[in-house]
């Protein structure tokens, strides 16, 4: 017996990029701290660089036609700091500004709405050298480069998405070492932390008063966690993972304060937060992003300040090492409901890498990134079912492109890319998602 799920009526299907893992286009641009960590040894994959990527720089048309054929509803992108301003301050690139206002007059030509990102990792290596996130005055540039942006796209504009997973800027950048800047440094990921959240919330009037209809929300990359055992030991270090992930984020945002249990486990390495910081971090929004790809799962450990380690539960893992659990992305967006109420909430990213293969009649028969999508879809409609206002979807991503440390080794695309030729070939698991884009449904075998 097969079973028809609807989704809300206005519900958006999108596709998700962001700016340096596409566009190529680098003469056009200022040099950013990925440019910089694509030329460390051993830091990506094969020294692979974002100097091309997809040349979606060029063939930005192509793609918007593309999503158009898929009858997506929606397009989040970034914006590159570094082609707007090259140094991140300063005069304006108006090639750059260009750029983003033929792509966003495409879009709307297309019937498409642009949800855009205004950070997504490519900090103009000027501001690196001034002390990158872990400065305080980055915060107040990146004000001054909203409200660049903001004066040129917001009349057209009027999504508009901050930060994307500041967890990830600031802990794999700043700490682990493995994203750009290479900083290993808790305290500093800490500061850096604080400073993009400050950021984020100085950024927030900006957006709003750029156009009466501007919609703001932030980005975050959520994660339940789940203790290994029901041991108090492994559930204590579950809420520990949890506070890591997602309170450290999400109580700043919603709740105007940092989570007490993590403040005290950080102890001297917290950051410095000055008089009035966390009102402005907490500045009303009108939804919230949530990437979601996989949980963690958890037990009491000895290693480092959280003192928990990973277990990998049997099942499904893609490409990636991500296990294949759809039920967490029900539960989060529940949670999240529940403790934050946050307003309208989106998936701004899920998706998966799995090993593709373009055939000599130029298909790919992905029917495994087709099934984790299927069942992805199935667990949102649940959490919709649950009461969660989630209004939509947008697939992580429209193209393969530049997996950041793991270069073009890793292929997330419903779109794949021939990084040779460059050409587009949709995968099967394209027609799958416009399928379910056309009937705002799916059905559920
Ligand atoms: C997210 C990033 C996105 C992409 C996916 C796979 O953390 O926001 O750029 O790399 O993971």
């Amino acid at each position: 017996m097969s079973e028809i799920l609807r989704f809300p009526e206005g519900f958006l299907w999108g596709t998700a990029t962001a700016s340096f893992q596409i566009e190529g286009g680098i003469e056009d641009r200022g040099w950013s701290i990925w440019d910089d960590f694509c030329r460390w040894p051993g830091k990506v994959f094969e020294g692979h660089t974002g100097d091309v990527a997809d040349d979606h720089y060029n063939r930005y048309r192509e793609d918007v036609s593309l999503m158009a054929d898929l009858g997506m509803q929606a397009y989040r992108f970034s914006i590159s700091w570094p082609r707007i301003l090259k140094d991140g301050m300063g005069d304006v690139n108006e090639s750059g500004v260009d750029f983003y206002d033929r792509l966003v007059d495409s879009l709307l030509e297309a019937g498409i709405i642009p949800y855009v990102t205004l950070y997504h990792w490519d900090l103009p290596w000027e501001l690196h050298r001034m002390g990158s996130w872990a400065a305080r005055d980055l915060a107040y540039r990146f004000a001054d480069y909203t409200r660049v942006v903001a004066d040129r796209l917001g009349d057209r504009v009027t999504n508009w998405i901050t930060h994307n997973e500041p967890w990830v800027v600031s802990f794999l950048g700043y700490w682990m070492g493995v994203h750009a800047p290479g900083w290993q440094d808790l305290g500093l990921a800490l500061q850096a932390a604080h400073n993009v959240l400050l950021s984020h919330g100085l950024a927030v009037p900006i957006l709003r008063e750029s156009n009466a209809a501007s919609r703001v929300g932030i980005t975050l990359n959520l994660s339940p966690a789940y203790p290994a055992s029901d041991s108090d030991a492994d559930q204590d270090a579950a809420r520990r993972q949890d506070g890591f992930s997602n309170r450290w984020f999400l109580d700043p945002v919603y709740k105007g304060t940092y989570p007490e249990d993590m403040w005290t486990l950080f102890s001297s390495e917290v950051p410095r937060v000055s008089d009035g910081d966390m009102e402005i971090i907490s500045a009303p929004l009108d939804f919230l992003g949530v990437n979601y790809y996989t949980r963690s799962m958890v037990q009491a450990g000895e290693q480092g300040p959280l003192r928990v380690s990973s277990i990998q539960p049997e099942g499904e893992y893609t490409q990636m090492g991500w296990e294949v659990y759809p039920q967490g992305l029900t539960d989060l967006l529940v949670r999240v409901e529940q403790d934050y109420a946050p307003g309208d909430i989106y998936i701004t990213e899920n998706g998966c890498a799995y090993e593709d293969e373009l055939t000599s009649e130029g298909q790919v028969h992905d029917s495994d990134r087709t099934v984790y999508l299927y069942k992805h879809f199935i667990a949102a409609h649940r959490a919709i079912a649950e009461g969660v206002p989630l209004k939509g979807y947008f697939i992580w991503s429209l193209l393969d492109n530049f997996e950041w440390a793991f270069g073009y080794s890793r292929r997330f695309g419903i779109v794949y890319v021939d990084f040779e030729t460059l050409e587009r070939y949709p995968k099967d698991s394209a027609r799958y998602c416009q399928a379910v884009a056309q009937a705002n449904a799916l059905t559920v075998e």
